[in-house]
């Protein structure tokens, strides 16, 4: 029984993340090291359609007639199925694990669906397109957040630094300089869709406020773009308190936030800000690697359940 396997990378967001929901640009880049990953095998001998979901880190252990349409895997597959026209799914055996922090804003849901997409259309000799890879996992963010930019399974499914435009074509970015940054998990799960909701209401009670600020995350947005380009990665620092102000002012950030960005920037980071949706979830921070293990100390002592230490490389 031929086994066949895919994984995908986990995501931060650098800059932009809500005013991309409204069209302005968002900046995000792959965590290569955390990933999920998917091992599919077909099995000939089985009963037809008889297609066994084992994922142990959530405890889940199901066969996928047993799903609702609407669950996230079931809907990855069927939606798999019927992007390659398959009459009837062949019986198979998924296994599904991850190390992405799940509800963290490191796109562990659409990790998943990508690693999916692509070890089970390789085990039935149809790869998917990266296109359709992405496409599909947006369907299924459509079911998990309601709303979703898209961002996370553009930048999941390319593994590479983009600049994103809800709606336009992916444009990579070209990173002239590595920088260094340590992902602090504040250990809170907060759900995308009810702090894309809260601020959607926000902006319904006061749009003229909520576009000035959205407007100066896209300015903010726009220079750290050129910033990256340029190697100025001393920049980006200021950039990204810039950034967090302002997603403190759309009422995203948390107490548990502010503390770790200010225990980092008071150890030595250049820089740092909440990443994802917020409320929870993790915050990042831009340090040099002679500053990287004093601040991911530093914000483990004020309570991070966990430090990431990651170097986007020059691409
Ligand atoms: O990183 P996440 O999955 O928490 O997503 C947050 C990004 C938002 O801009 C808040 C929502 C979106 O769909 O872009």
């Amino acid at each position: 029984m031929p086994a066949y396997s895919a994984s995908a990378p986990g995501k931060i967001i650098l800059f932009g993340e809500h005013a991309v929901v409204y069209g302005r640009p968002a900046i995000a880049v792959p965590v290569l090291q955390v990933r999920a990953k998917a091992i599919v095998s077909v099995d000939p001998r089985s009963f037809p359609g008889l297609v066994k979901l084992q994922a142990p880190d959530i405890g889940l252990e199901t066969s996928l007639y047993d799903l609702p349409e609407n669950h996230p895997l079931a809907a990855v597959l069927l939606k798999a199925a019927a992007a390659m026209q398959l009459s009837h799914i062949p019986a198979c055996n998924i296994k599904i694990s991850s190390n992405i922090p799940i509800a963290g804003g490191m796109g562990s849901g659409a990790a998943v669906s990508v690693a999916i997409l692509r070890a089970f259309s390789a085990s039935l000799g149809h790869p998917l397109s990266d296109q359709q890879v992405s496409e599909i996992s947006y369907e299924v963010e459509v079911i998990h957040h309601g709303t979703p930019s898209g961002i996370d399974n553009t930048v999941i499914t390319y593994a590479k630094p983009v600049y994103f435009v809800k709606g336009r074509r992916i444009e990579t970015l070209r990173v002239k300089r590595p920088f260094t940054l340590v992902i602090g998990d504040t250990g809170i799960q907060s759900p995308t869709s009810s702090v894309v909701s809260d601020v959607h209401k926000a902006w319904e009670a006061a749009p003229a406020h909520y576009e000035g600020l959205f407007d100066a995350v896209g300015a903010t947005t726009a220079s750290a773009r050129k910033a990256i380009e340029a190697g100025s990665v001393d920049a980006l620092g200021p950039l990204m308190d810039e950034n967090q102000a302002q997603l403190y002012k759309m009422g995203v950030s948390s107490p548990e936030l502010d503390e770790l960005i200010e225990v980092a920037c008071s150890s030595g980071a250049l820089g740092a800000k909440l990443s994802g949706a917020g409320r929870g979830g993790n915050m990042i921070a831009l340090v040099t690697p002679e500053t990287a293990s004093k601040v991911a100390m530093a914000i483990a002592d004020a309570g991070a359940v966990r430090t990431i230490m990651t170097e986007i490389p020059k691409t």
